[in-house]
């Protein structure tokens, strides 16, 4: 049989799993599961599937394994990191999970919801906070991004200060493994020591280990009330200061702690000519704030007490508390469209660093310096969720430079940024995962009885090595 002979039997035998309409093989229809978010990569499967249930998904499965077709699960394709990416046309099928988007049962009482893989994070959140929870899973691409993928990648973001990253937050988990066994560790149970967490050997495995059908997740009172500030510092130097003062002020009441830069407040008016800079005159960085609390609290008196004190003490120079819902909206928004402005700039230095909070002002300064001595015409820009020591410490390319021409010049840059890592014994990954861009970094670093652990695990579950090769793991197909 030939190669297109072979082809067209694997598509008709997956058809015949998924239904004709559910498996797309060519066409423009196909753009948005075989290109990335930030266009880094673009993928080059047999087909996209979009299975129906848990069954289907376990029969594609079965049928890959025993036809030696490798899976890329995928989600929203919000990834980071290039782990939905395949280039194998002829040995890899992409698995989406969007048509597995029920939310099967919130149970206001236990404070739990039990998903499919396939919802939209920001569907749960709705829904949960419709019978007044909080579904505290919250980033930027909240609105495409799926469970499954925010499982598969252990997703941390804006509330991870308060409420911990998905690891944190899940209770319970359905796996389809890669021979098409189903793996059932569903539960809505806050407490249960039965053996070992199975469920957590899937968090953060990046579809390298099983595709994700449903989780159950604890839910939190809804936090009726709310305070966003912006609040203005004349230096990085100042934020581990401001936010010891801030936690023990606030009385741990607070949900997001982020650091912005001006820099990043430019792009953000760069790039939405509709946003305004809340403060009168601009100043080197920012940190936006927000205190949230589901009870009769003073949230407000304690977000203007902070403020005041920050101010005697010199750790802020200027502040703004949002007085309305549209003023925070407001303030989110640069946040989020400061993001999207830098995807805008084309092919970019991204990391997506951890270092003991501590340590923040000193690890951004020598990053500067190191990335200063490799790239001196690009601009460093330093932002995220840094109450919990996790900065994306990015650059962007100087104006004309082809995509191209930025590519070749990463890797020297991130090899000059994590050298300095190194020294600070910080994390390569804080919250994105590892995927396929950030694997050699990653192996290099991990140590030898580590190595072998992991190696052994997607051994085990995965010994022809049919899911998701060459992400997370060294791609090590049998055969
Ligand atoms: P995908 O991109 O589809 O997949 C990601 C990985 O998970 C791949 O390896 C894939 O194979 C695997 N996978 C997907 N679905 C399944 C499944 N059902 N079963 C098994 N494996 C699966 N991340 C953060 O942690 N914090 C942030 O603040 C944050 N902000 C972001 C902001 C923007 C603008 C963007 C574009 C991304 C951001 N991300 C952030 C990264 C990304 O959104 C998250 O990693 C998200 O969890 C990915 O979900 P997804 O459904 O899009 O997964
Ligand atoms: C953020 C993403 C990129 O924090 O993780 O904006
Ligand atoms: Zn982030």
């Amino acid at each position: 049989m030939d190669v297109a002979e072979t082809s067209e039997r694997h598509l008709s035998a997956l058809r015949g799993i998924a239904g004709q309409r559910y498996v797309l093989s060519e066409g423009p229809d196909l753009a948005p599961y075989t290109r990335d978010w930030s266009g880094d990569y673009q993928s080059a499967p047999l087909c996209v599937i979009f299975p129906g249930d848990t069954e289907q998904v376990a029969a594609l499965a079965a049928y890959c394994w025993q036809n030696g077709l490798a899976i890329v699960p995928q989600g929203g394709n919000t990834g980071l990191v290039g782990g939905c990416h395949t280039d194998d046309r002829l040995g890899a099928v992409i698995v989406n999970l969007k048509r597995m988007n029920s939310i099967r049962r919130l149970d206001a009482e236990n404070y739990t919801v039990e998903v499919e893989a396939g919802c939209i994070v920001q569907e749960v959140q709705d829904a949960a906070a419709a019978r007044g929870r909080l579904f505290p899973l919250s980033f930027g691409a909240q609105g495409s991004a799926q469970v499954g993928g925010a499982v598969a990648t252990n997703a941390g973001g804006l509330n991870v200060l308060r409420y911990g990253m998905v690891r944190d937050l899940l209770l319970g988990l359905q796996v389809v493994l890669p021979d098409g066994q189903i793996l059932d560790c569903r539960s809505r149970l806050r407490k249960d020591n039965r053996g070992l967490d199975l469920k957590q050997l899937f968090v953060g495995s990046e579809g390298a280990l099983g595709i994700v059908t449903a989780a159950s997740f604890k839910l939190f009172p809804y936090p009726a009330h709310r305070e966003t500030a912006l609040l203005a510092l004349g230096s990085v130097d100042g934020v581990v200061a401001l936010y010891n003062l801030a936690r023990t002020h606030c009385a741990d009441l607070m949900s997001a702690f982020e650091l912005i830069p001006r820099r990043c407040l430019e792009l953000a008016f760069d790039h939405q000519s509709a946003l305004r800079d809340p403060l009168d005159a601009p100043y080197e960085v920012y940190v936006l704030i927000e205190l949230a609390a589901s009870g009769p609290l003073d949230l407000a008196g304690l977000i203007v007490s902070l403020l005041e004190e920050a101010m005697e003490r010199g750790l802020v120079l200027d502040g703004t508390i949002a007085a309305s819902q549209a003023q925070s909206q407001a303030i989110w928004a640069i946040r989020e469209s400061m993001v999207e402005a830098q995807a805008a700039r084309g092919r970019h230095l991204r990391t997506d660093i951890s270092v003991p909070v501590s340590a923040l002002p000193a690890f951004i300064h020598q990053a500067e310096q190191a990335l200063a001595r490799v790239a001196p015409n690009w601009q460093s820009i330093a932002y995220g969720h840094i109450g919990d020591g996790n900065v994306h410490f990015n650059a962007l390319p100087p104006a004309g430079l082809s995509d191209a021409e930025a590519g070749k010049a990463i890797p020297d840059m991130l090899r000059a940024i994590y050298t300095v890592l190194d020294q600070f014994e910080g994390s390569i990954s804080a919250e994105h995962g590892i995927g396929r861009s950030r694997l050699g970094a990653f192996l290099a670093r991990q140590d030898g009885v580590s190595a072998g652990l992991g190696q052994s695990v997607k051994s085990l579950i995965d010994p022809r090595g049919m899911m998701n090769p060459g992400c997370l793991f060294v791609a090590d197909k049998e055969g």
